[in-house]
């Protein structure tokens, strides 16, 4: 079965403008933290940017995700069993699937991603290297209800959310966002989730500012984006990325910084910003396997497997969303 077309679930303005990053920008920029939601980093420039950030040295978790990915096939088929749909929040190039795909025999395969020119290349990609395996590609914020395509309404689900996006979210919206997912797979699903662990400080801050300048490039990219489709005109050579450990947190923020008095504006409104002053663009917290699983259980979700790579860098949780009978 070939991919069908998606299903356009992003709001625009008469403009073409995307109405909810207008929102979130405007009034981002209006707090006095400045901040803008993490999800806006990924347009089709960011999406790259971020792939490429993927390759770098200093960013360990892709290549330890994909280590997990590798050795435990054995392990996924045997937890998770065959025929269920794989549900993937926010696919990207979706370069992890194959080796899930492969590994469990699924039912079908829904991947969710807010970027639709990304997703749709890469689920064509997928039909090629799964040709019996029905697609259902669905463009759509998966922050918010996603209704799932009629087609697997039958089948038991997998939700798969590696890469550690749910650090992206503080606690409340993470467990709000788990809830979600579990009640849009349903009372017989399985999650497959990976979380960054927490580790050496230097360690962590390297790979949010490696040599390179990657990562660099991926955060002033939202800066160029918000000038590009919302008429700004931030002058991005005058920001500077910087990334910083909260040991409280336990999070990586992302931020980016004046290096002098700024003034610019972005559809239509004025902003200022003080030398110094930055605009908070992403968290990325860390875990270990409590504050993990505390999590995965305050939203619903009972883990029931969990994997980390040979050097302890990355963790993958199976949960279920059953719920075990256990006293009192
Ligand atoms: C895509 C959320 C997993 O937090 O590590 C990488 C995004 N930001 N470098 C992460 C990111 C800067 C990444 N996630």
């Amino acid at each position: 079965m070939a991919a069908n077309e998606g299903l356009k679930l992003v709001e625009r303005g008469e403009d073409g403008v995307d109405l909810a990053f207008r929102a979130d920008v405007l009034a981002g920029l209006s707090e006095a933290q400045k901040a803008i939601p993490a999800r806006w980093l990924y347009d089709d420039a960011g999406s790259q940017l971020f792939e490429d950030i993927t390759g770098i040295p200093e960013y360990y978790p892709t290549r330890a995700e994909t280590e997990i990915l590798r050795e435990r096939g054995v392990q996924f088929a045997e937890a998770i069993g065959p025929g269920r749909a794989v549900v993937e929040f926010g696919s990207g190039s979706s370069v992890k699937t194959p080796l899930l795909l492969n590994a469990i025999a699924p039912g079908a395969y829904v991947p969710l991603d807010i970027s639709g020119d990304f997703l749709r290349a890469a689920a064509a990609d997928l039909v090629v290297q799964f040709p019996g395996l029905p697609i259902h590609p669905v463009e759509a914020d998966f922050t918010k209800h996603v209704a799932l395509p009629d087609e697997v309404a039958s089948m038991p689900k997998l939700g798969f959310f590696p890469g550690s996006t749910i650090g992206n979210m503080v606690p409340r919206t993470a467990v709000d966002l788990l809830r979600e997912m579990r009640g849009t797979l349903g009372d017989e699903a399985m999650l497959l989730i990976g979380m960054d662990l927490i580790k050496d400080v230097g360690v962590l801050e390297a790979a949010y500012d490696d040599a390179a300048g990657v990562t660099g490039e991926f955060n002033l990219n939202l800066a160029r984006r918000i000038n590009r489709e919302l008429d700004g005109t931030i002058p991005v050579e005058k920001l500077r990325h910087v990334a910083r450990w909260d040991d409280l947190y336990a999070r990586i923020e992302m931020h980016l910084e004046a290096q002098e008095d700024l003034s610019f504006s972005v559809a239509g409104s004025d902003f200022t910003m003080t030398k110094g002053e930055t605009i908070h663009t992403e968290n990325s917290h860390k875990f270990d396997q409590r504050s993990s699983y505390m999590m995965l259980l305050s939203a619903g979700w009972t883990p029931c497997e969990r994997w980390t790579d040979s050097d302890g860098r990355f963790s993958l949780i199976l949960a279920e969303a059953a719920i075990p009978r256990s006293a009192p």
